[in-house]
């Protein structure tokens, strides 16, 4: 039963969740003898590696005089501001070096610290957990924890591949999410001849679960109206392909499809980057065809183009977005989107007041929409 015949009205808040990890920057292109910038939640960043080639994240903004730190200079330990030449630990930010500093002047300079996060390589990715805002201590905030390891892309075997896309988005997180989740647009915008048509839409039934922290959508056997699919099937000689889609709080979309010994197994997470820009990484791991040659590539290629046609539609939906920023949900294709919105209040909600965050589905759920 849907619970309202009339479509809701909905504002996106824009509002990004600290207390997370957020994928960073590819890390084959984080090299041992260079700074990058990245930007995570509207906060500046320089990422490198250390001279044992461990990944670290500071504030991209000196705590004497904000000049950045990214053009300093780095001699695999210690990060020198370009401006003064104040020189910092590039693990925990600890204020190393003042140079004008003379003798008899007993300032304590390891009381000063850059920011920094806790910084994880994971997968191909460069992670950074962006801690809640703490006290602010004004250059004197020594270093957050992670309280958790950085997420993985679930592997079912020893061996398998490995590869990841991205896209820039001109939105906000949350529309980057929802659509990412969203089941109705695939006939419209991921039209291809070796895909699907807009004709061959129809009417599809799904059961969601509430996880932790997000929803499940059940094991099913994945849309027979796809070639891939289909091609599938006969390569693993499986008698079923089963595929389970999670969603979790703040970013991650995972999918799992499973054919006899063979899995195929994502991790997309939608990072904000400022108020009204996100990044769509997938990555992948499969020990699906591991030696048919050029299957790789073509998974790639199938998995880019789908991007691209996500990308390209919410460039353009940014332009709509700037004059009418309310959405309108129906059921039931708009349902995960509503869940996400209403996961995201539960969790901030629980942070408020200390509570144990309380789910926003109140059980198992069976979705209807065609598409
Ligand atoms: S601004 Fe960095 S040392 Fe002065
Ligand atoms: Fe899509």
């Amino acid at each position: 039963m849907p619970e309202l015949d009339l479509p809701q009205r909905q504002v996106t808040d824009t509002l990004m969740l600290t207390g997370f990890w957020y994928r960073a920057l590819p890390a084959d292109r984080v090299h041992r003898n260079q700074l990058h910038k990245a930007m995570l939640l509207e906060i500046p960043l320089v990422i490198g590696r250390d001279r044992a080639g461990q990944p670290f994240a500071l504030r991209d903004s000196c705590p004497h005089r904000g000049m950045p730190l990214n053009s300093g200079r780095f001699d695999g330990e210690n990060l020198e501001c370009p401006y003064h030449g104040w020189q910092f630990d590039a693990h925990n930010g600890q204020c190393q070096l003042i140079p004008s500093l003379t003798a008899d002047q007993t300032m304590k300079i390891d009381r000063i610290y850059a920011g920094s996060y806790p910084c994880e390589e994971q997968d191909d990715f460069i992670w950074v957990y962006i801690s809640d805002p703490g006290p602010q201590g004004a250059g004197f905030t020594k270093p957050a924890e992670a309280p958790d390891p950085a997420p993985q892309v679930e592997k079912f075997s020893e061996k398998y591949k490995l590869a990841y896309l991205q896209a820039e988005m001109p939105v906000s997180i949350d529309h980057g999410i929802i659509g990412l989740m969203d089941p109705a647009h695939g006939p419209f915008v991921h039209q291809a001849w070796w895909w699907r048509t807009r004709h061959s839409i129809h009417e599809k039934k799904k059961d969601f679960e509430p996880i932790p922290n997000g929803f499940r959508m059940a094991a099913h056997t994945p849309s027979s109206n796809s070639a891939p699919y289909k091609l599938l099937r006969l390569y693993a000689d499986a008698d079923s392909i089963s595929t389970t889609i999670d969603f979790v709080l703040p970013n991650m979309r995972t999918e799992t499809i499973r054919a006899g010994k063979y899995w195929f197994s994502s991790l997309t997470t939608v990072t904000p980057i400022a108020r009204n820009q996100c990044r769509i990484d997938v990555v992948a791991a499969w020990n699906l065809f591991r030696w048919v040659p050029l299957v790789p590539e073509l998974l790639k290629f199938v998995f880019a183009k789908f991007v691209e046609q996500d990308r390209r539609t919410m460039e353009m939906q940014a332009e709509g977005l700037e004059h009418n920023p309310h959405l309108m949900l129906i059921d039931d294709a708009d349902r995960p989107a509503k869940w996400y919105f209403q996961l995201k209040a539960a969790h901030l909600e629980a942070k408020r007041t200390g509570t144990n965050m309380k789910h926003p589905m109140p059980g198992p759920v069976t979705l209807k929409w065609r598409s």
